[in-house]
């Protein structure tokens, strides 16, 4: 039987502890689960992209079936590239809902042969985003409860 594999696509800047719970679920349901750490054209990120695809791969490090790569360009056109067949997204309330349902149209529609998969985190995960966790971190709050400590330290250096 063939493999499967899955995309899990997003900014991370920084990746949360609500995205390691997706990939795990991943990790279980697919062959292989590729991290692609990309660019949203609308979104202006406080990590370099080496440092967000770094912080993935050290706390990702014991996931044998995951990886880790940047990407440019059409996100179907790199799942493509990596015989990818699925595009995993995390639903975590109705708000992302209109957002996804028009990402995942508009990769359809670029893409048929590639389906998007929606998981939802576990509720203890369900309000995290980066932008929120960047913001306790530059206030001075503590953010252990959503990020590994990898992530908070490098989080620490940057509003230092
Ligand atoms: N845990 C924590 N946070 C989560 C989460 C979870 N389980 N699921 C979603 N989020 C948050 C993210 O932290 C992020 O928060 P932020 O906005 O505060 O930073 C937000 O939800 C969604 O961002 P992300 O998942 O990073 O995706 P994105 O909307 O920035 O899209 C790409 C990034 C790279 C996937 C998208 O822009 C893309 O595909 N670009 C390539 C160009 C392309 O192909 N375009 C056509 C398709 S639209």
């Amino acid at each position: 039987m063939s493999k499967i594999i899955a995309i899990y696509p997003g900014t991370f800047d920084p990746i949360t502890k609500g995205h390691v719970d997706i990939i795990e679920r991943s990790s279980r349901l697919f062959d292989k689960i590729i991290i692609a750490v990309g660019e949203n054209s609308k979104k202006k990120t406080i990590f370099t992209k080496e440092a967000r695809v770094e912080l993935a791969k050290k706390i990702l490090v014991n996931y044998a079936n995951v990886e880790i790569s940047f990407f440019s360009g059409l996100l179907v056109d790199f799942a493509q590239k990596n015989n990818a067949t699925v595009i995993i997204r995390g639903l975590r309330a109705v708000s992302d809902f209109e957002y996804e349902f028009q990402m995942a149209d508009v990769n359809r529609h670029l893409n048929s042969n590639i389906e998007t998969i929606f998981l939802t985190p576990t509720e203890q995960y369900s309000y995290i985003s980066s932008s929120m966790v960047r913001e306790i971190a530059e206030l001075g709050g503590d953010i252990l409860p959503f990020v590994h400590e990898e992530v908070a330290i490098a989080l620490k250096k940057l509003y230092r």
